[in-house]
């Protein structure tokens, strides 16, 4: 990345003030006289303390703990075939890259390892602009509907009134919205408390679109795979750490890097045409399924490698700014509506956390030289230089300064072919809980998940619902898994020492609301 330490002094420097100049006595306020009163003309001092004042920015809203390095992706096999993104159409093409990971619900200073999904984000900094993905460690997420984001997440955090995390909030709200149940049985098996964050799977969850300059395109979802393996750590293990080292994830990412064991990945992507996800038996832009590997096999494509610890936590990993609309051309946002709203919720977060001009901090900057007319604003130190302030309509692109001399404006990039994609129809798709919403969290207990890691599962599950108080909502949780498995259910309920359920009343899959997938539809 851009070195964010190129105006830092180095080792040996003379302590100055923010202005450069040297300070004799750095530790001593000026005052009248050896005990008198201290001086406004102190700027130094001064300076000092309001700088202090000011050190800390908001924290994430979501995913506020985190740990980051730098490293690089190299693509491995050519994509040309389904795509015209540059990067990953010349085997051996590589680009820096900056990761962050995460929890979610916790702040700033809470436990690496609390049962949670972990973010995933990787900055890709590309010849055709950064591209941003945005991922978590889960393929799938609690939700399909935006609306829900903001109630939901205040469910996992903090009581308004107590101040406390709440049970029952918690499972109240997971119950009330059964599309989360592949999720939260993700989330309370075995890979709901990964070991650290370099042993764990990325995936972006949303489906995504590869496009070709033809207009020809095909949706596609991404896995990072760890080459190391998905490594957890048990519940009672992870809850001593989180007493004990609480930094656990931060440090052992920190020292992985610093020993020279680079951690690394390798990346695939699944594809389904337009005319295959027309007859996939779940709805494409449902972020609560995955793509079953039998049917939509893993391709490779290439992999990431992470070799370089930051120098400096704040500028390098805090004030990264991941946005899933941070996107180049050929590589394209789907119309899954939980992506759709994502597009615009993280550049609006950035000009809230970081400022208007976030994308001109170093970490955040593209390698590609950046050309529109945005400028001006806090903290604007990339601001385009002489460039005219418009685009001119005339061709060739030019602009008559006040000199009367011709300059050059930014030009159109020239694309051969925009496709038309399909939009209708998702909400009402998504809005309904039917049979098929338990399918595949299904297969993942009695298929995926052997005789031990069901047993654990249930006592994870047991250990976070006991502490609900309601009856109410332990009875509504309890139907919410015997939907996905009536045995799950019974042995929750025997752990917790309460009543057996019947699953939640749904629609069977054969009533489920089918909208067919226009390919034609204006976009
Ligand atoms: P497969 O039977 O082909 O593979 C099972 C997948 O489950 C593997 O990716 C495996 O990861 C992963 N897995 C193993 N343990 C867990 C766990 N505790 N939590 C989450 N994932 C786990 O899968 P199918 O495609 O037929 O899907 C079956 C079920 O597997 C799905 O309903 C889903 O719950 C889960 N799954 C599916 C994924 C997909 O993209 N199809 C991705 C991840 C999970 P690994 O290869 O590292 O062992
Ligand atoms: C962080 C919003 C769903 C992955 C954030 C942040 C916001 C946000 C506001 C803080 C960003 C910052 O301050 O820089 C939302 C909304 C969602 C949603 C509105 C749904 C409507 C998801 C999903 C995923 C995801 C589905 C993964 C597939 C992440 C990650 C981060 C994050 C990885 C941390 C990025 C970092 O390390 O800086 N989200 N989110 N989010 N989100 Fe989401």
């Amino acid at each position: 990345m851009p070195s964010p330490q190129v105006f830092a002094a180095t080792d040996g420097a003379v302590y100055t003030t923010s202005n450069g100049a040297a300070v004799a006595h750095p530790l001593a306020a000026e005052r009248v006289g050896p005990v008198g009163p201290l001086l406004l003309q102190d700027f130094h001092h001064i300076d000092l303390l309001a700088h202090f004042d000011r050190e800390r920015i908001p924290e994430r809203v979501v995913h506020a703990k985190g740990a980051g390095a730098h490293g690089y992706f190299e693509t491995t096999h050519d994509l040309s075939d389904i795509t015209s993104c540059k990067l990953f159409t010349t085997v051996g093409k590589q680009a820096r890259l900056t990761a962050r990971f995460s929890t979610v619900g916790g702040e700033s200073g809470s436990a690496d390892t609390a049962r949670d999904p972990r973010g995933f984000a990787l900055k890709l900094r590309t010849e055709e602009g950064n591209l941003d993905w945005v991922f978590n460690d889960t393929p799938v997420f609690f939700i399909r509907d935006p609306a829900k984001f903001p109630p939901f997440i205040h469910t996992q955090k903090r009581d308004p009134q107590t101040h406390l995390k709440d049970a029952d909030g918690f499972w109240d709200y997971l119950s009330q919205n059964p599309e989360s149940a592949h999720q939260v049985m993700i989330l309370f098996s075995d890979r709901g408390i990964p070991d650290g964050y370099h042993n764990m799977h990325g995936y972006s969850g949303h489906t995504f679109k590869l496009v070709k300059d033809d207009g020809s395109w095909v949706y596609t979802q991404i896995h990072c795979i760890a080459d190391g393996g998905f490594k957890v750590l048990d519940t009672a293990t992870a809850r001593n750490l989180s007493a004990d080292n609480p930094d656990y994830g931060i440090e052992s990412l920190f020292e992985t890097i610093d020993a020279g064991n680079f951690p690394s990945w390798t990346v695939y992507i699944q594809t389904m045409t337009p005319e295959q996800a027309e007859n996939f038996r779940y709805n494409v832009l449902d972020l609560t399924k995955v793509w079953p590997h039998k049917d939509y096999p893993l391709r490779p494509m290439g992999k990431f490698v992470l070799n370089e610890n930051p120098q400096n936590y704040f500028a390098e990993i805090e004030q990264v700014a991941f946005a899933p609309s941070h996107l180049i051309p050929y590589f394209e946002a789907s119309a899954d509506p939980v992506l759709q709203s994502r597009l615009f919720s993280y550049p609006d977060t950035h000009r809230h956390r970081l400022g208007t001009n976030y994308h001109q901090l170093p970490v955040n900057a593209p390698i590609t030289p950046i050309a529109n007319f945005q400028r001006d604003g806090a903290m604007a130190f990339n601001n385009q230089g002489a460039r005219p302030n418009y685009q001119s309509s005339i061709t060739p692109l030019s602009y008559l300064n006040n000199k009367g001399s011709i300059k050059g404006t930014p030009r159109d990039y020239e694309r051969a072919k925009q496709h038309e994609s399909w939009v209708a129809g998702a909400f009402w798709d998504l809005s309904e809980i039917t049979e098929l919403d338990f399918e595949q969290p299904r297969a993942l207990y009695q298929n995926v998940l052997d005789d031990a890691a069901r047993a654990r599962l249930v006592s994870n599950v047991a250990g976070h619902l006991g502490g609900a108080k309601s009856a109410e909502v332990k009875a509504r949780t309890l139907s919410y898994f015997a939907s996905v498995d009536q045995s799950l259910s019974d042995r929750i309920a025997k752990a917790i020492g309460a009543p057996t359920a019947k699953p939640l009343a749904v629609k069977p899959a054969s009533e489920a609301v089918r909208f067919r997938h226009g390919v034609g539809a204006a976009a």
